[in-house]
């Protein structure tokens, strides 16, 4: 049949030259060339809908305008990356690798340009393109495939070989002449210009109508894969070279370096030709090169450890300094916040600045009317450098730090061996806005549509006082609000019902206990499986857990005995809201239901790597050997523990054993 040949012809014609415009950098058609091919290729498959083909060119763009992007829970987390900020911090990077792998590596690193946008995921199954998310918090991300289809570098179809599932990581983000182009038909428009060409990338993305973001010309840039053992790939560097031959743009200037000293080379040369580059950089990543050395580095709470960024200086800028805000945080801890003169800096209007606490902001020692030096490190709070004082008149008005909480009046305490001045008033209503705040947050029970600015205006109305009035809200009163409908109201309700189930780990963090973030509450909930036995806890069997310190264990005990919190609980229990614990998406792993201790020297493995495993497994790590110990693994000169393992029974494994039963 002619028109189906002539709709193969040209997709594959269009496929072709969109691989060596975004994939090879070479092009050998003109865009209007290009675009005469796809009207034609458009008309036929008008005409003849039913040979259209699911990955045609034409239909990167489709799919209604969604209500609200879902959930993606990525196979294995996106992890993020530990910062260095100067050659030393790469050289301890080595160093601790090689004491770490008991050897030094000497199969080289990766040196990859820091892209400066927005991290994404791709997920090919037999070479297709099914699902697309952002990051998110690392564990969830949302999903946004429509949006990422309509971006032409990203294939829809992979060409050469690939494995059967393909998680591609990598960057989307907008070149800095896409940006102009962008702000410029933005201004047409009468709309805000993007600050920057990262802003613009993730604004784009996150367009609930896909045709949105197809109008805007992003890119993408694979740089790894979730699972570098579903490749063939055996380093990083051939894996580059690999996901270029699927067909995904991979940065040029990657380079592979044989020594840490190539590699502080390379950054030297990234630095100097960063601003000639179409897009921005913010940094280099150095990834160790050899993925069985990854494999056996692993990766800590956040990062890998075969990874770091070496980020480029701060960009600074000087500006006047006009007020200094005195902030109360969740803890209490006061924040001093300089209120600036806006300064553009590296691409963003810089007007609040931190002074992080007492003794930094005595220590600069600033006057209102101060010129200031600020600076800007990539996505971190901006901060307050020094004052320069060469250029003082004399009108300049000494600050000073408050002796009384500006929220509660209550007087301040600054412990003598912390940086950090409190209010120690747990009924202060900045405390307990924080605190609220925090709770329905995203790093809380991200409960949406109970955002930061709903919970202000719900606290001021007095709505909402405590956590527990969260869940006791009312429709009639909520959706009679300034800015509030009903549709507005039963959605927020709706969120909050479904708050009445989390997960035990995010509860207790979104409590914001201090010192008990993400980690620690997972670690609470692994260990004692629900709120009643955690509260019932003494310090010391806190301090057994592998991981909490005496601050963490401090702060739940004492959270745990204050009555305020006992009838807060108890509130929330009334009010429904119960706690669970997430079925594990290990179950039937080998080690699912166990609980390891490692004593003694092992020989094959590191305690790290050891723990890693067991963790991988679906099993458990305790640190003394308590009821809940199944299974013993003694190394060489294993102690006490291994005495008392045998004392009471417990099954006691070398480690040759161990790595039998992992298989
Ligand atoms: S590797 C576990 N390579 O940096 C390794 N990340 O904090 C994690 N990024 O937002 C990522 N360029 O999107 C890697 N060549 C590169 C990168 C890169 C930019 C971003 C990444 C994430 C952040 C990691």
């Amino acid at each position: 049949m002619e028109a189906k040949r002539r709709i193969e012809e040209l997709t594959r014609l269009l496929n072709e030259h969109a691989h060596r415009y975004y994939v090879l950098d070479d092009p050998i058609i003109s865009d209007g060339e290009y675009d005469r091919i796809f009207q034609e290729l458009l008309a036929l498959e008008d005409a003849y809908p039913a040979l259209a083909g699911k990955d045609s060119p034409t239909r990167r763009v489709g799919g209604a305008p969604l209500e609200k992007f879902d959930q993606v829970i990525h196979r294995l987390p996106m992890l993020s990356l530990e910062n260095g900020f100067s050659d030393s911090d790469l050289e301890s990077f080595s160093e601790r690798i090689h004491r770490f792998l008991s050897q030094p590596v000497e199969t080289g690193y990766s040196a990859e340009p820091k892209l400066d946008g927005l991290a994404v995921e791709l997920v090919y199954d037999r070479g297709k393109l099914v699902q697309g998310s952002t990051r998110g918090d690392g564990i969830t991300g949302e999903d946004i495939t429509l949006q990422l289809r309509s971006i032409s570098a990203i294939p829809l179809s992979l060409r050469s070989v690939y494995p059967e599932l393909l998680e591609v990581r990598g960057e989307v983000y907008m070149e800095k002449a896409g940006l102009l182009h962008l702000n410029a038909k933005q201004s047409a428009k009468g709309l805000q210009p993007f600050a920057n060409p990262r802003n613009a990338a993730a604004g784009s993305l996150r367009q609930l109508d896909p045709a949105v973001t197809a109008e805007r010309p992003l890119r993408f840039f694979a740089y790894g894969v979730a699972n570098p053992a579903a490749t063939a790939c055996k380093t990083q560097t051939d894996l580059l070279a690999g996901l270029k031959q699927m067909g995904f743009p991979v940065c040029s200037y990657a380079a592979f370096c044989p020594t840490m000293e190539a590699v502080i080379e390379h950054y030297r040369t990234l630095a100097e030709i960063r601003h000639t580059l179409p897009y921005d950089i913010d940094g280099m990543v150095v990834k160790v090169d050899e993925f069985s050395l990854q494999e056996r580095l692993g990766a800590k709470s956040r990062a890998p450890r075969w990874a770091i960024a070496r980020k480029f200086p701060a960009t600074q800028a000087t500006t006047k300094l006009l007020k200094v805000d005195f902030q109360v945080g969740r803890t209490g801890a006061i924040t001093p916040v300089a209120l600036l003169e806006p300064v553009a800096i590296d691409g963003a209007m810089v007007s609040r600045a931190t002074l992080h606490n007492q003794d930094e902001f005595l220590r600069k020692d600033l006057r209102l009317g101060d010129t200031v030096l600020v600076q800007r490190a990539g996505d971190v709070i901006p901060e307050v450098v020094k004052p320069i004082t060469e250029i003082r008149d004399g009108t300049e008005l000494p600050v000073t730090m408050p002796a009384s909480c500006p929220s509660c009046g209550t007087e301040l305490v600054k412990p003598d061996d912390e940086a950090v001045t409190r209010c120690l008033n747990s009924l202060c209503p900045a405390q307990r806005l924080r605190t609220l705040i925090h709770y329905s947050s995203k790093a809380g029970l991200d409960i949406e549509g109970l955002g930061k600015k709903c919970v202000e205006q719900l606290y001021e109305r007095g709505l909402i006082l405590t956590i527990p009035d969260i869940y006791k809200l009312d429709r009639d009163r909520l959706k009679n609000l300034d800015g509030w409908g009903e549709k507005s109201a039963d959605n927020v309700l709706a969120a909050i019902e479904q708050a009445k189930k989390p997960a035990l780990s995010r509860f207790l963090s979104a409590l914001g206990i201090r010192f008990i973030g993400e980690i620690n509450a997972s670690l609470l909930e692994t260990h004692f499986g629900s709120l009643a036995q955690l509260r019932q806890a003494a310090k010391e069997e806190l301090l057994e857990i592998d991981g909490i310190g005496e601050q963490a264990a401090e702060s739940l005990s004492a959270y745990f005995s204050s009555s305020q919190v006992t009838d807060m609980l108890s509130e929330l229990e009334k009010a429904g809201v119960h706690p669970v614990i997430l079925e594990q998406s290990g179950t039937g792993q080998v080690l699912s239901g166990l609980v390891f201790l490692f004593t003694g020297s092992l020989t094959h493995l590191s305690r790290d790597e050891a723990k890693k495993l067991v963790k991988e497994h679906g099993g458990q790590i305790a640190s003394s050997v308590t009821g809940k110990v199944t299974h013993v693994v003694a190394g060489e000169k294993a102690g006490s523990k291994l005495h008392k393992a045998e004392e009471s029974g417990k099954t006691v494994l070398t480690e040759e054993q161990f790595l039998a039963l992992l298989g």
